[in-house]
């Protein structure tokens, strides 16, 4: 691919979703952009670069940038982020908030749904203790596709083996054709919308628990501070952010702070404690 229609797609990618994309990743572009030149009438990618040089049709722009996401996820992914949810994150929340009886949680980057389905399922194991509490998931990926399929709920074999124990395959999921379609409950329990990660998120208020997980390693640090900031700022002072385990906050923003012990943990850094004039 010329350097020209290389530096047009991968521009667009980066401006419109934060996703870097270096020139070793041209096999990448070709590989996932030929079915988007084809899909409209263009003959090649270098083709359909040539376009986008131009105002394009925003569904064009639109296929290129949600082509090149990277929509990989599963059940309970990180057996590790789920224990910790389950055995710490959300029962001292749950104590924390019992005046309050509302807990709000953040899958930012929902990809296909798995992980905010999870949790609908972790914290439908404390339903009981639940009971009568305003308990919100909102569920939020870049992907229009994905949010389609993640409201659809619908999973094939191969997705429901991949970290799903059998028991909460069998309590949740219904058979569809040749493959499974979660219950209407946990469908209700999610609100699934679009979003991008680079945008402000008007109206979404504070959160108890906000997953950003395996989507800020594609973004460079800039991207990763302000959408980092932001989200300290949408934390509760008791809440948390989980990051994917190979990720960090470390070298990109001091307003949050890696909880000892707790791979992939995150809280909003504390004030500053006030201290006593000294008499000069
Ligand atoms: C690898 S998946 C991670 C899914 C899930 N969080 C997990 O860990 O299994 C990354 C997701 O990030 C989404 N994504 C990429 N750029 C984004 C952006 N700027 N705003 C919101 N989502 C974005 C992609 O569409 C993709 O579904």
């Amino acid at each position: 691919m010329r350097d020209e229609a290389f530096t047009v797609l991968s521009q667009l990618v980066r401006d419109r979703s934060g996703l870097v994309l270096a020139r070793d990743k041209e096999y990448l572009l070709e590989s996932r952009l030929t079915p988007v030149a084809r899909k409209h009438n263009y003959m090649t990618v270098e083709e359909l670069a040539q376009a986008l040089r131009r105002p394009a049709a925003p569904d064009v722009e639109r296929d290129v940038v949600e082509a090149m996401t990277t929509n990989e996820s599963f059940f309970f992914r990180d057996a590790s982020a789920f224990k910790v949810l389950r055995e710490t994150i959300f029962p001292a929340l749950i104590a924390a908030r019992s005046a309050k009886r509302e807990l709000r949680i953040w899958s930012a980057a929902c990809s296909s749904g798995q992980e905010p389905y999870s949790i609908a399922m972790m914290l439908d194991e404390n339903r009981a203790r639940l009971a009568g509490w305003r308990v919100e998931i909102l569920a939020t990926d870049l992907s229009t596709e994905m949010i389609a399929r993640c409201r659809a709920g619908v999973y094939s074999h191969f997705e429901v083996q991949r970290g799903l124990p059998a028991q909460l395959l069998a309590k949740h999921f219904a058979k569809s054709g040749d493959g499974w379609v979660i219950s209407p409950e946990l469908r209700k329990a999610v609100d699934f919308r679009p979003f991008n990660l680079l945008h402000e998120p008007a109206g979404f208020g504070a959160f108890d628990v906000i997953l950003c997980r395996n989507v800020l390693i594609y973004f460079d640090v800039d991207d990763k501070a302000k959408i980092l900031n932001r989200m300290a700022r949408m934390l509760a002072k008791d809440g948390a952010l989980l990051l994917g385990g190979a990720e960090t906050v470390l070298g990109v923003t001091d307003k949050l702070v890696h909880q000892s012990g707790l791979i992939g943990v995150f809280m909003p850094t504390p004030p500053p404690a006030p201290r006593l004039a000294t008499a000069s």
